[in-house]
């Protein structure tokens, strides 16, 4: 049965279908060969109900949308103090890819930028690379609730060309904040990036963080409450990096963009918020998502000010 969701849901994406702004992604090859026009919107009820319209099948890899998620494992395998000793949650208002510390603390200014992303994949606990890429993919899937895969173009695509978050790796390194071998860390950070999801898999990611980190539909817990806190709140000040202040104006809502097309926005304790569209404007967002964020956000007065 269709109803009011569907809908609104309907109406804010036929407002948003002419919108042709913004590029692919193009500095990773393989993420310029994908179809422009992709454009799929998805919200899931944090009792496990999901509207989508578009291409809510069209696989497209998470990118930047990993960061809050190995943030968060980050916290409970290491405990919050020791990875607040790493990385700061002050926002850069920098791009994503900056090659940055903060000069007082010499810390990455936040998990949300690459500098604080390599960081956070260099605390997953494991024994090998492979045992830390596969918590990894095991913690992701716990949050889409299916079990997700790696798109190993897209990774050898990114390991090939990404000579820039080698030198944020190698950075981090000379200041002592990696301890161990910067090109493992700066692997898992490219595998994290490069897994595949689907626009229904975000929304159901942002609703298990918009239910306290536990999955609405499997019941399965992806991450506990106290950690489901600090990374909302990183994802509020930091999540659409040099956007931060203009999206948190205008949607006001816990967010996360990657330059694989996905936003991911959440309100705790209603609901979770997907977009797939790949154009991105200026900032590495999509630029078609953020619009479409923003009016579901006024039509639903989501914002949470
Ligand atoms: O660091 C990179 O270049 C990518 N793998 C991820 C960047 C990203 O998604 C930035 N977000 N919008």
């Amino acid at each position: 049965m269709r109803t009011v969701v569907d809908a609104i849901i309907g109406e804010v994406y036929d407002r948003c279908r002419g919108n042709r702004d913004g590029a692919l992604a193009d500095y990773i090859p393989e993420l310029a060969q994908v179809r422009p026009d992709g454009f799929a919107l998805c919200v899931a009820t944090t009792d496990g109900h999901v509207y989508e319209t578009g291409d809510a099948d069209t696989e497209f890899t998470i990118q930047s949308i990993s960061k809050p998620l190995t943030y968060g494992l980050a916290l409970a395998d290491r405990g919050p103090a020791a990875v607040a000793a790493k990385i700061d949650v002050e926002p850069s208002g920098e791009p994503f890819n900056e090659i940055s510390l903060d000069p007082v603390t010499e810390r990455p200014r936040n998990p949300m930028i690459n500098a604080g992303a390599i960081t956070a994949a260099s605390l997953i606990a494991g024994d090998d690379p492979a045992e830390r890429f596969e918590r990894v993919r095991r913690c992701y899937s716990t949050y889409a609730g299916r079990e997700l895969g790696l798109d190993r173009r897209v990774y050898e695509s990114e390991a090939r060309t990404g000579h820039r978050n080698r030198a944020i790796g190698h950075m981090l390194r000379s200041f002592g904040i990696v301890t161990d071998d910067p090109d493992e860390a700066v692997d898992l950070y490219f595998r994290q990036c490069s897994i595949n999801v689907t626009c229904r898999d975000l929304a159901l990611i942002a609703a298990t963080l918009a239910n306290n980190g536990t999955h609405p539909r499997t019941g399965r817990r992806a991450l506990a409450p106290e950690h489901v806190e600090q990374v909302l709140s990183v994802m509020t000040s930091c999540g659409m990096y040099d956007a931060a202040g203009e999206w948190i104006t205008q949607v006001g809502l816990p967010a996360k963009s990657g330059v694989g097309g996905g936003v991911l926005a959440v309100l705790p304790g209603q609901i979770g918020i997907a977009v797939y569209s790949p154009r991105l404007d200026a900032h590495g967002n999509s630029a078609r998502g953020v619009q479409a964020c923003r009016e579901l956000s006024r039509t639903l007065d989501l914002h949470f000010l």
